[in-house]
């Protein structure tokens, strides 16, 4: 089977796909029939350019950039690497947890400037993460693996969702109640025509002054504009790991001291992305053999 990848994805596990052309979907200038199955991580799928395709293994477990209802209606399947970078997001979102509450690159930035004075009152004044309460946007397998790691910090967690689950890790909340009764905010649901825009003006404006706000999720749920309006108005914190145009950052948040900014790092460890790997080779594989693929997404 002829196999298409976007980049050599990392870790050994790539070696076993054999031969594999290894070549960015820009790059295509004319049809490439013979391609069967493409590897690539949640970008369009140029269909027009590969008229043959039956598989897109996305090494992503986010599939929104795909344009997948259109794979589904030409047959192609696809699969998607669930499950393997929760923890590593999980992680990723406390770190821009605490960065953006307790004040963390600002200090860097201070200490950098050498304006580190001798007497305490230099310090920088936070709010405590300890015992405040945090709103949980999606209580799926990220999600999850952030409410566990709150209880680590004796915070007080509520969650929501369009169907409210069977857990004892947060505590439900309709969407505009959880904005207004969280100190810390952060978004894990999937990006969808549901979710587009779901935090728009109106919801940011429900948060609570001085409330932070963490996107490791998709920056398209959040209204950017009317987010960066709140971040220079100095109400609101924040820690964003996703933006609407990656990688294009809005020019107004370079500058401001209330904003944590990192390049979609979410699943950016070692162990994650080669655990990435081994699931989207496992997925050609499989499909290769004609056995079941191991995470296939369904529509
Ligand atoms: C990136 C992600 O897609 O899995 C997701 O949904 O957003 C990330 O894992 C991945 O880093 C490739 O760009």
């Amino acid at each position: 089977m002829k196999v298409l990848a976007t980049l050599r994805y990392p870790g050994p596990a790539f070696d076993e796909l054999g031969d594999v052309e290894v070549r960015a979907l820009a790059e295509l200038e004319s049809p490439r029939p013979e391609i069967e199955a493409l590897i690539v991580a949640n970008e369009p799928v140029p269909l027009e350019l590969l008229p043959g395709l039956r598989l897109v293994a996305n090494f992503s477990v986010g599939y929104d950039r795909l344009g997948v209802e259109e794979l589904a209606a030409r047959g192609v399947a696809v699969t998607n690497t669930p499950g393997v970078l929760s923890a590593a997001t999980a992680d990723l979102t406390f770190a821009l947890i605490l960065a953006a509450r307790r004040r963390v690159v600002e200090g860097d930035a201070l200490v950098r400037r050498g304006e580190w004075g001798s007497r305490w009152t230099h310090g920088l004044v936070a709010e405590e993460l300890t015992g405040s309460t945090l709103g949980i946007v999606g209580l799926g397998r990220i999600g999850q693996a952030v409410a566990r790691r709150a209880q680590g910090f004796e915070l007080r967690v509520l969650y929501t969702q369009r169907t409210r689950a069977e857990t004892d890790l947060a505590e439900y909340r309709e969407l505009d109640a959880l904005l207004t009764d969280s100190d810390v905010v952060s978004i894990h649901t999937p990006l969808t025509s549901e979710t587009n825009g779901l935090i728009d003006a109106r919801r940011l404006a429900l948060l609570r002054d001085g409330a932070s706000l963490v996107n490791t999720a998709r920056g398209e749920i959040v209204d950017e504009p009317a987010l960066v309006t709140e971040l220079v108005s100095g109400r609101l914190r924040a820690g964003l790991d996703v933006f609407a145009h990656e990688p294009h950052v809005p020019a107004e948040l370079l500058s401001l001291p209330n904003v944590v900014l990192t390049p979609h790092l979410g699943s950016g460890t070692r162990q994650t992305r080669e655990a990435m790997t081994r699931i989207v080779v496992g997925n050609v594989l499989a499909f290769e053999r004609g056995e079941p693929l191991l995470t296939p997404v369904t529509l």
